[in-house]
């Protein structure tokens, strides 16, 4: 099943790639759609720089989880402790993640299928996994 859904995580963002140029503009009009207050989080990005910079990193860093996992459990634990710093409390991390698969979702319409639906929703929860347990010393393997 990991193999098969790194191939369902990543066909997920091609098809999305193949039908629309850019995501960051959904990603973040659907975040702030149904999460008013965030926006208010990005008050000092006024040329969007930081959105767009921030989602390129969020979905390589998807994309590594889903797969061979080579830095993104650590990285995820970090940017928990240093979004501290912008005011972002650890639950909204779920929420971004959750409002990247409703876009893709959204994208890819009638291509969304129960295979991408179940990929999406066990990644999430292995996601959440690693922003509720920051302290790396709790999630090294043995
Ligand atoms: C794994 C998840 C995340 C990653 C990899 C990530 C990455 C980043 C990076 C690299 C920056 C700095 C960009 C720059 O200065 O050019 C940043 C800033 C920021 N991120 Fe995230 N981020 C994540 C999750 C979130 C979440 C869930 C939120 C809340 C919606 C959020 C809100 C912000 C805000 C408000 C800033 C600062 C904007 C500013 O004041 O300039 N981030 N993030």
């Amino acid at each position: 099943m990991p193999d098969q859904r790194e191939a369902l995580i990543t066909e997920s963002f091609e098809i999305a790639a193949d039908l629309c140029e850019d995501l960051t503009p959904l990603v973040y009009a659907r975040l702030f759609r149904e999460h008013p207050d965030m926006e208010l989080l990005f008050w000092r990005d006024k040329n969007h720089q930081v959105k767009g910079e921030m989602l390129s990193r969020v979905i390589s860093a998807v994309l590594d989880f889903a797969g061979e996992r080579l830095y993104a459990a650590t990285m995820i634990q970090c940017e928990v402790i240093t979004h501290e710093g912008y005011d972002v409390p650890p639950d909204v991390f779920a929420v971004f993640f959750g409002t990247v698969r409703d876009t893709l979702r959204g994208v890819l319409a009638e291509r969304w299928t129960p295979a991408l639906d179940q990929a999406w929703a066990s990644l999430l929860i292995e996601l959440d996994f690693y922003v509720t347990h920051p302290d790396q010393s709790q999630t090294i393997p043995a």
